[in-house]
Formats: structure tokens, C-alpha cells, sequence
């Protein structure tokens, strides 16, 4: 059944952007990013047509894991700001018409919560159970065979209190027990904190973590394990993650949210499509959008994404509305993966398919993974992992505003290195040039955001083969848009299979085939996109 056009809320229609404030704009000179810095680009956020951002972790913490150590849930880190300036920027997106999406991070706390400290000074301490203890097994050993995320057993021995207890990333991120009601209420009271400043959503880290089997079994060993993968990997995670349980803290995390107006919740959930989907909840009373991160592992080839495409429009429930992820800061940035070139064609794709799109700072401007001296690495996984090359920093490098030395990013000396090609690739220089990558960004979601079929008009594939991708967006009454894309570097031809089609291109990877009719045959050049506006009698 189609649903009424009023039906769609915002966190549906609108394109969502990712900030990662320690590398967005920085204003008082110290080399990292800010929240007075990211006011002062808030004009820029609307300019490219965004609806809401959403803000990766400013909350006091030792950055151990770069903000994902939270050390208190309800302040804003001093590098980042004060908790003034987190409501002038609240104030601010909704003067804009935005909204804005906060990060929260209910898996693990900061070794230096006072939670965690009240909880390992005893092992009578009343928030003894609010995380993971478990007496040692045989000869000292950790309790079971459990693997940390960034390296090693994920089990940390206390001298003090002569228990191990578990962590799922650094040993100085210990995992909340989410089986005591008393965890379960102070993270909603963190939710509730920030809800009653106006924040509209929050992105929810790990959602797939969040319980552990109760037994805590030993995991199986990974048959598909290779020697250059993640040690992490060389286990499956099927009782440290994706426990049923999960689904019912998510439903009260659900109606927490329900009980406040138009608010919404995404879950970052690595797991494979049918799994994923299970996070929409029984009957719409899961998370809003549990991340869909397939076009982050996907083979860049038409054929695989576009059965990728299919698998995961079939599996959707009724009432589970599709998202696309293209990077993020884990991961490398998409014109590291595919080129910058078909890094065009992506941002078509992304911004083309049904359902919400996140864009990753910087992506809009084909910013690439920058590299980093070895000297200079920051992120944990680059520095424990026995491949450096998993280092998460070079997709976290400084905006790139303009030409100026620090790329507009700093006056002072930046936290990570910027990349040598800001000079050339920044926003300013962008801004005015046709053939930018910015101005296919911008376009892309000025068009999103004025038309229906791409709003939220149905999905119809209508070809794919090796090279080229190509699908029909249509809302009943509306204009409907037949987007053709070339993944390969070579030409080809296209040509719709069971009926002709004819309307106008109105937006390529590059301006010159725009505004030039297209009649059923094309033939794009290799790392070519178009979208068509067919003429009206396509409309039904
Ligand atoms: C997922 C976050 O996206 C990542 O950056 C972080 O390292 C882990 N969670 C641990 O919090």
C-alpha cells in the first residue's frame, strides 16, 4: 500500500550528515575541532540542502578511543566546548530548520566513570554489578575465550578485587551490564537529559552489543579466518553480540523516544541483512534505522550491488524505511574505496536510492584517506592491530574549507595531518566550479529534496550487467526519475529491457550531458551517471 505523502517524517525525507567534531572546524586555535566551530559552518550545512546532523561523541572523556571513552554522559568535554555552547548550537540547527542527532554510547563507559571506579573499588560495591565481573577459570585464565575488538582477550584482570571483567573495545572501555535495571535507568536518564535540551535523535553505538549471553559461552572459532584480518575476527561473535535480549532493551529505548514528539533513533549494527532488519522491531518498535552499512563492504561491481540493492529492499519489513551509509569514521572514506571518480557515481547512488542517506563529512568534497606517519597515528586500532593499515585516522583528517594553510580547518597546528591536495580540493574551490563533485552533492539533494519520487517514491530496478546499474524512482502523480549508472571505467551502453523510455537528463557526474534529451539508448562514458526526468506519460 502507498502511504500518504504527510506520512513521512523528517529523519525519512531528509538527508542526514555525519560531523566528526575533533576534525570539522576548530575556533580557538588549539588543533582540534569544536562546537563553536561547527556554528560557525552551520550556514554551509543548510547551503547544501541538509536536514540533520548528526554528531559523533563531544562528552568529557580520556579520548582513549577518541570520544567513544565517555567519562560523563551529560557534559560537554572542554576541548569541544561548554554545555552554553551545546544549546546556542541546538538553537541554532532549529532556527535553521534542522535537527540534530546526538551519538550515545550505552555499550561501555570510560575505565574513569565514576561508575566504573565505585565499581571495581569493592566487590561489594552497590554498582559491582553494573558491569561485566566474572571470577577467573583454571591457572588464572580469562572466564572464557571472548576476543576485544581492538586487539587481544576482551577480559581485564583487577589485582585489586581479584576478578577479570569484560570489554568489547580497550580494556579502558568496560562494558555496562545491561542485565541490572539499575544500568538500564541511568542510561535512559542520559537520554532523557538531552532530550529535554532538544535534541532530536541519536545514533546508538553498537546496538548489537549492547547484551551478552548470559552463560557467557565460549565463542566458535571463524573457518573464513585469513591471517590479514582483524584478530577479533578469528572467532564468531555469536554469544558476545546479537543476543535476543538486545530487542527488548531497544524497545524500551523506542518508547522512551515515542513518549517525546518526532524523535528518532539510529542503531549502528554491523550484522548481515536478515539480522539487521530484525532491529526494526516486531511491529515498528525498534530503531528507527539500524544502519545499513552494505555499500560500505559491497564489491564495487554493478552485478553485486545491485542484487545487494534487491536483497536488502526484500528483506525490509512493511514499515522499515531502507538508509544508506557510503563511509563513516571507521571505515575508509568512499573515494579511497572506489576512486574519485566512481566516487561521483556513488554519491548518484547514495542519493538516489530510497531511503535516508547519511553523508560523511568531507565525502561531499571527495575528500580521500589521508596518510599518516606511522610517528603520528592516533587511533587504537592503528596502534594495536599487527596491520597498521587498520588504522581508522586517515578517513578522520581536518575538513577542507580553503587554501589556506591549515585548509580553514585551525590557526593553530591540527591533531591529525590534513591532506597535501587541500589547496586544490576545499569547499571555496568547489563552491564555484561546475565540474566539482560538490556541486553534484548540493544538486543531488536539492533534487531529493523537491521531489517526491526521490523522496520517497518506490524503487524499480530496470537493468543491471557488469557495468551499469539502472532503476526507475516513482511517486504516483509525481515525475518520475530513471537513474543510470556506470561502475566500470569503461563505456557502455544502456538500454532499457522491457519498454522504452524518454525524458530529459537533468543531472550527470559531469554538467555536459545535462539538459540533453535522452531517448531510450544511451551510451555513457566509463565512470558516467545520469538521472533522467522521463516525460509525463511515465508517470503512471
Ligand atoms: C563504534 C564507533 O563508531 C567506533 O568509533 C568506536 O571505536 C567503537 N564503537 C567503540 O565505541
Amino acid at each position: 500500500m502507498v502511504q500518504q505523502k504527510q506520512d513521512y517524517l523528517w529523519w525519512q525525507t531528509g538527508v542526514i550528515y555525519q560531523i566528526y567534531p575533533r576534525s570539522f572546524q576548530d575556533s580557538n586555535g588549539d588543533g582540534i575541532g569544536d562546537i563553536p566551530g561547527i556554528i560557525q559552518r552551520l550556514d554551509y550545512l543548510k547551503w547544501l540542502g541538509l536536514k540533520a546532523v548528526w554528531i559523533s561523541p563531544f562528552y568529557p572523556s580520556p579520548m582513549k578511543d577518541f570520544g567513544y571513552d565517555i567519562s560523563d554522559y551529560t557534559a560537554i568535554d572542554s576541548i569541544f566546548g561548554t554545555l552554553e555552547d551545546f544549546d546556542q548550537l541546538v538553537r541554532e540547527i532549529h532556527q535553521r530548520n534542522m535537527k540534530i542527532i546526538l551519538d550515545l554510547v550505552p555499550n561501555h563507559t570510560s575505565d574513569q566513570h565514576p561508575w566504573f571506579l565505585e565499581s571495581r573499588s569493592s566487590r561489594d560495591n552497590p554498582k559491582r554489578d553494573w558491569y561485566i565481573w566474572q571470577d577467573a577459570g583454571e591457572d588464572n585464565a580469562p572466564p572464557n575465550n571472548w576476543l576485544a575488538m581492538f586487539g587481544g582477550t576482551a577480559w581485564e584482570w583487577d589485582e585489586a578485587t581479584n576478578q577479570y571483567y569484560y570489554h568489547a573495545f580497550l580494556k579502558e572501555q568496560p562494558d555496562l551490564n545491561w542485565r541490572n535495571p539499575e544500568v538500564r535507568e541511568a542510561m535512559y536518564n542520559v537520554m532523557r537529559f538531552w532530550l529535554d535540551r532538544g535534541v532530536d535523535g541519536f545514533r546508538v553505538d553498537v546496538m548489537w552489543h549492547m547484551i551478552k549471553d548470559k552463560l557467557l559461552r565460549d565463542n566458535p572459532p571463524n573457518d573464513e579466518y585469513l591471517p590479514h584480518m582483524a584478530t577479533y575476527e578469528q572467532l564468531l561473535p555469536v554469544y558476545s553480540t546479537d543476543q535476543p535480549e538486545v530487542h527488548e532493551i531497544v524497545r524500551e529505548m523506542r518508547s522512551l523516544l515515542d513518549s517525546y514528539e518526532d524523535r528518532m533513533m539510529i542503531g549502528e549494527i554491523y550484522l548481515p541483512i536478515h539480522k539487521l532488519v530484525s532491529y526494526y522491531g516486531n511491529d515498528n518498535d525498534g530503531t528507527h534505522l539500524p544502519f545499513n552499512f552494505m555499500l560500505l563492504s559491497a564489491t564495487w561491481d554493478a552485478s553485486s550491488i545491485a542484487r545487494s540493492i534487491d536483497e536488502y529492499e526484500g528483506a525490509l519489513p512493511m514499515y522499515g524505511w531502507p538508509n544508506w551509509v557510503l563511509s563513516n569514521h571507521d571505515q575508509p572514506r568512499i573515494t579511497s574505496r572506489v576512486g574519485i571518480q566512481q566516487s561521483r557515481v556513488a554519491a548518484i547512488l547514495l542519493l538516489t536510492l530510497r531511503g535516508t542517506p547519511t553523508i560523511y563529512y568531507g565525502d561531499e568534497i571527495g575528500m580521500r584517506d589521508v596518510p599518516i606517519p606511522f610517528a603520528e597515528v592516533h587511533d587504537p586500532q592503528g596502534l594495536n592491530m599487527p596491520d597498521k593499515n587498520l588504522s581508522r585516522d586517515p578517513a578522520r583528517t581536518p575538513m577542507q574549507w580553503d587554501n589556506s594553510k591549515y585548509a580553514g580547518f585551525t590557526s593553530g597546528k591540527p591533531w591529525l595531518r590534513i591532506d597535501k591536495s587541500s589547496h586544490r580540493e576545499n569547499v571555496e574551490s568547489q563552491k564555484t566550479n561546475e565540474y566539482s563533485i560538490l556541486r553534484i552533492y548540493r544538486r543531488l539533494i536539492e533534487l531529493r529534496n523537491s521531489e517526491p519520487s526521490l523522496m520517497y517514491g518506490n524503487y524499480i530496478p530496470v537493468a543491471s550487467d557488469k557495468q551499469v546499474i539502472a532503476y526507475v524512482r516513482k511517486y504516483e502523480g509525481y515525475p518520475s526519475f530513471l537513474v543510470v549508472l556506470n561502475l566500470s571505467h569503461r563505456p557502455a551502453y544502456f538500454k532499457p529491457v522491457h519498454k522504452p523510455m524518454s525524458g530529459t537528463i537533468i543531472l550527470g557526474t559531469v554538467p555536459d550531458l545535462e539538459g540533453q534529451p535522452y531517448q531510450d539508448m544511451i551510451n555513457l562514458s566509463g565512470d558516467e551517471g545520469i538521472v533522467v526526468k522521463l516525460d509525463d506519460h511515465h508517470r503512471q
